[in-house]
């Protein structure tokens, strides 16, 4: 295994923080306002609101925490998170993880390299495969945290993957190891691209 992944998977693995556990049910009610852009049961109908169905409790829980405390800024999601318990979080977190997620259509004419780039990464480049963390299916690591990606919007994965590899102003919330921002940053717009449409099929 190329020693990128290897101290990046290392040291990802033990950042995470505990959090109370979530309960799904309690979740659902506590969740409605947030219908309104993700969708009821966090399948969203626009390509800018990322899809929360079926994703990992445990990303979920930390994004939920780094949008409240500032550390992730989605400027739509000003305000909506004050007044929510670390319990409320974990709940709407285990709602959300409970769903089914939907899947969209890879565009056939990038298809290939966004599927050589998930599977294979690039060598030259010192890109390790998306499937190492993030697995063969796009399902991602559930327990590790790492997100599923399966299905999700195209313009939404893009959009992470060009924020990652902005210097200011852009994602920086993934942990002390910048484990995305250092993979986005040997991204080509090209490659966003063609990967985020190979994501948008995948299942
Ligand atoms: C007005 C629209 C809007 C509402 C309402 C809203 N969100 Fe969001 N949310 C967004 C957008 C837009 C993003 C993605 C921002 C970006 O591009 O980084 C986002 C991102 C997220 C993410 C990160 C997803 C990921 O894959 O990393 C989570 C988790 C989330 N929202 C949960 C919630 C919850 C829970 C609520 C309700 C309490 C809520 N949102 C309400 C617009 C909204
Ligand atoms: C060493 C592990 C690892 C590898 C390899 C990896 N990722 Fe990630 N990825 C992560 C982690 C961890 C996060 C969550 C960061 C956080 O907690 O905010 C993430 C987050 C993401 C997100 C944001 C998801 C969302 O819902 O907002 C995207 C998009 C993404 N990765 C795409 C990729 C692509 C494309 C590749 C291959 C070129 C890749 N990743 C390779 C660990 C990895």
């Amino acid at each position: 295994m190329n020693k990128l992944i290897v101290s990046l998977l290392l040291t990802v693995g033990i950042s995470g923080i505990a959090h109370a556990a979530g309960d799904a049910t309690a979740g659902q009610a506590k969740a409605a306002v947030c219908g309104a852009c993700h969708g009821p049961d966090g399948n969203s109908m626009a390509p800018n609101f990322p899809k929360l169905a079926g994703q990992g409790e445990r990303y979920l829980n930390k994004q939920l925490h780094d949008i409240k405390s500032g550390k992730r800024t989605v400027l739509e999601m000003t305000g909506l998170l004050t007044n929510l318990s670390d319990q409320d979080l974990a709940d709407i977190a285990a709602y959300f993880a409970s769903q089914k997620g939907s899947v969209g259509a890879a565009d056939p004419k990038i298809v290939a390299r966004g599927e050589a780039l998930f599977r294979g990464g690039d060598l030259a480049k010192g890109l390790p495969a998306c499937t190492g963390c993030h697995s063969p299916n796009g399902a991602g690591n559930a327990a590790a945290g790492f997100p599923h990606l399966g299905g999700q919007h195209a313009q939404y994965i893009a959009k992470q993957l060009t924020d990652f590899r902005k210097e200011e102003g852009g994602r920086t919330n993934d942990g002390d190891t910048k484990t995305m921002q250092t993979i986005a940053k040997r991204l080509s717009d090209e490659d966003i691209a063609a990967v985020a449409s190979y994501i948008n099929g995948l299942h």
